[in-house]
């Protein structure tokens, strides 16, 4: 449909209807029987009208019924303008992908857009227009149970893999391209920061650090062409992002330039009741839309007090037909006018799991996991006799949260894996509980252990205990396996520990095992991914997106922080330096850290010059070679320092990050351009430049073992 057409559209339609598109409803509503629908759904008060013109549904999958219900919604809309359909797609649909945190730990932009797209193809076949995904909130604090939602901690890196999901997702062509999806920005804006890690808690942060570290990725999404914002359920500056017109209507419309559409979080409109700042379900309705919130997704403040707010010239109708053409002109970039059964079909169903699927999602799994710590125990050995036990041996709890449409029942549980690896396995009869296993099932793993040359022990979070609402405050694992790992020491300690988790964990408890995997929730293949990793199959390539704490204590923590004025930079004998009576200032593993089955040396590190103009570039070098006789992946990575800034400045930043094969015995050599535009950061005044002066050159395997060079930017 063209532009001037939607607009007459909007003309033609009544106020009501007009309010009706910027309500969003949950499946239910057009899929339940009526006499099904008590509760909750009666309780919103919705006319027969408000539900069957809503402009969009949400959570709503499924060949048969989306193209079911797409029909009987025109058969009753009197302009026959279709609905639109939303859902969390987040890190695939049946075909489940590791976990976005694990995602961003493979250092894979070309993994992050493969798993967006197929994802995109299985949702897109089953109905579904829009796909709440990425979530890019930086994240620092592994208490908050969403951090397994994001990609990690560093601006940079989220910024990278927030194009390469929007691209995925979107492809190029979203109006004929029906294998893709629309995606939705999430959540806008700083949610990651939730104070303590307590889920739905304050933010209050400066304006400088949201703008400095905690915008570029949604600003990257955008930039990748993403069509959907979601508002987030925190405060920004005191004011809750859902009735924050500076974030929307300054920041986003004006600043970033989205002339898309903008959706609350669920229920986040009428919530601005309960944050405080509105007195009653109309006063949330005149602050979202004034923000410039254009759909509200499962409260109804929109729907009953929108048209007479208008009425009575309490707000501008000019609002409410930005909104409606918003929405509008997104069903059209989405081709629903003329096709509004968009992809859906039952027929191409049949790619939902398909062979080529699973086989990406394990390839993709098996470059997210990261060795952690390694005393020249793995990889495993075909013919050594292992036991694997512990409770997530058999578990196909591995999918991780948000995994909606995935099923437990077509997940490889790492037994299942293990079982295509070693000649000589042994496991338990017995199931084994997470928190409380029986006495028998401890007994049977400790007679096993006894029996092995090593223990493979599989233990970690369920998926419960990570996503949303699922803040911990110990973030230690639960202590009946922490007991199992030390009866199992007793006997052997041999001991290769497993993790499924869905944030970074305190490990103490385990750490002295001779080594240690971080899987997170790996999706569907993970245990092939799994015990591809432990017997030697595939080389580790993951590294880590986000630090592990060495205790809760020291959360938040992450790499790069700012710079204090007492510093800790020699001993921990200081007493009047920034750091703990108890605990070092540093984290355990940290940011970019993961180990190989390989063994890589960096040469000395070169610059061609040591000063930098504004209109040059600077070319740092380094030779990496692999001593050992596996070939392997490497991640090298580049950081900066700005040794003098307007304001503080943190004592390093990722700017840049190459992956690299190295067969046996081979070097390479690995190039990174510096320029001025990658040392501008956001001072006083908020505008991004930088400041002619010294900085530091970094470059190592990860955030900590780096070396340094200085060069200097001139005028
Ligand atoms: C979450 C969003 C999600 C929405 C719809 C909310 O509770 O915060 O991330 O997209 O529900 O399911």
């Amino acid at each position: 449909m063209k532009q001037e057409n939607l607009s007459q559209l909007i003309e033609q339609m009544t106020l009501e209807e007009k309010v009706d598109q910027l309500l969003q409803l949950s499946a239910d509503f057009y899929t339940k029987a009526a006499e099904e629908q008590t509760g909750p759904i009666s309780e919103l008060g919705l006319t027969d009208e408000n539900i069957q013109n809503a402009g969009s549904i949400l959570g709503l999958a499924g060949a048969k019924e989306a193209i079911q219900v797409q029909k009987e919604y025109l058969e009753k809309n009197r302009l026959g303008i279709p609905t639109l359909m939303m859902a969390d797609i987040v890190h695939g649909f049946q075909t489940i992908f590791p976990i976005p945190l694990a995602l961003g730990s493979s250092w894979d932009l070309e993994a992050a857009e493969k798993m967006a797209e197929i994802s995109a193809k299985e949702a897109a076949v089953s109905g579904v227009h829009v796909t709440f995904s990425p979530m890019v909130d930086l994240v620092r604090d592994p208490r908050w149970g969403r951090v397994m939602e994001s990609t990690g901690e560093d601006p940079y890196l989220n910024s990278r893999f927030a194009e390469a999901f929007v691209k995925g997702y979107q492809g190029t062509d979203l109006k004929n391209d029906f294998f893709r999806v629309a995606a939705c920005v999430k959540h806008f804006a700083a949610y990651g920061a939730a104070l303590a890690g307590r889920d739905y808690n304050t933010v209050d942060m400066s304006e400088r650090t949201l703008r400095e570290s905690y915008l570029p990725s949604y600003q990257a999404a955008l930039e990748a062409g993403a069509k959907l914002v979601m508002t987030s359920f925190n405060t920004v500056d005191g004011i809750p992002a859902t009735g924050n017109k500076k974030l929307f209507r300054d920041i986003l419309r004006k600043e970033f330039g989205f002339d898309g559409v903008v959706i609350s979080d669920w229920g986040a409109v009428k919530e601005l009741i309960p944050h405080g700042v509105a007195e009653d379900e109309k006063a949330a309705a005149k602050l979202a839309i004034e923000a410039g919130v254009d759909i509200e997704m499962m409260t109804t403040c929109y729907s009953h007090f929108l048209a007479e707010l208008i009425k009575e010239n309490s707000i501008d109708e000019r609002l409410l037909d930005e909104a409606v053409l918003r929405i509008l002109e997104l069903k059209n970039e989405l081709g629903l006018f003329e096709h509004p059964h968009r992809g859906a079909s039952e027929e191409k169903e049949a790619v939902i799991l398909s062979e080529e699927h699973r086989k990406q999602a394990c390839e993709i799994a098996k470059k997210s996991i990261v060795l952690l710590k390694n005393e020249a125990i793995l990889p495993l050995k075909k013919e050594e006799k292992i036991a694997i036990i512990g409770p997530a041996a058999a578990s196909q709890d591995v999918l991780g949260a948000w995994s909606w449409q995935g099923k437990m029942a077509d997940a490889i549980s790492l037994v299942t894996g293990a079982k295509k690896q070693g000649d000589n396995l042994l496991y338990g009869s017995e199931s084994f509980d997470y928190f409380h296993p029986s006495d028998s099932a401890v007994d049977e793993a400790i007679l096993l252990a006894q029996q092995a040359d090593k223990v493979v022990l599989a233990l970690g979070e369920t998926e419960w205990m990570s996503g949303e609402a699922a803040s911990r405050s110990d973030i230690t694992l639960p202590s009946a396996q922490i007991e199992l790992f030390k009866k199992i020491k007793t006997v052997n300690d041999q001991i290769v520990v497993t993790i499924y988790s869905g944030r970074p964990l305190d490990l103490r408890g385990i750490d002295d095992a001779k080594a240690i995997i971080e899987a997170w929730f790996p999706g569907t293949e993970a245990g092939n991914a799994l015990a591809a990793i432990l017997w030697g199959e595939y080389n580790p390539s993951g590294r880590l997106s986000m630090s592990f704490p060495e205790s809760v204590g020291q959360v938040p923590i992450y790499y790069n922080c700012d710079s204090t004025g007492r510093p800790l930079e020699t001993t921990n004998d200081e007493k009047y330096v920034s750091k703990y009576l108890d605990v070092s200032n540093y984290a355990k593993y940290p940011f970019g850290f993961g180990l190989s089955y390989s063994d890589f040396h960096y040469g000395a590190l070169e610059l061609d010059k040591d000063t930098l103009t504004p209109d040059d570039f600077l070319t740092v070098s380094v030779t990496v070679t692999n001593h050992s006789d596996i070939s392997g992946t490497e991640t090298v990575q580049l950081y900066v320092r700005d040794l003098v800034g307007e304001v503080i400045r943190p004592v390093k930043e990722l700017k840049g990050f190459k992956q690299i094969n190295l067969k046996a015995g081979e070097s390479k050599t690995v190039r990174f351009t510096i320029e001025e535009a990658m040392l501008r950061y956001v001072h006083r005044d908020f505008r991004r430049q930088s400041d002619p002066g010294s900085f530091e050159v970094m470059v190592g395997p990860n955030s900590r073992d780096l070396q340094k060079a200085v060069f200097k930017l001139m005028n």
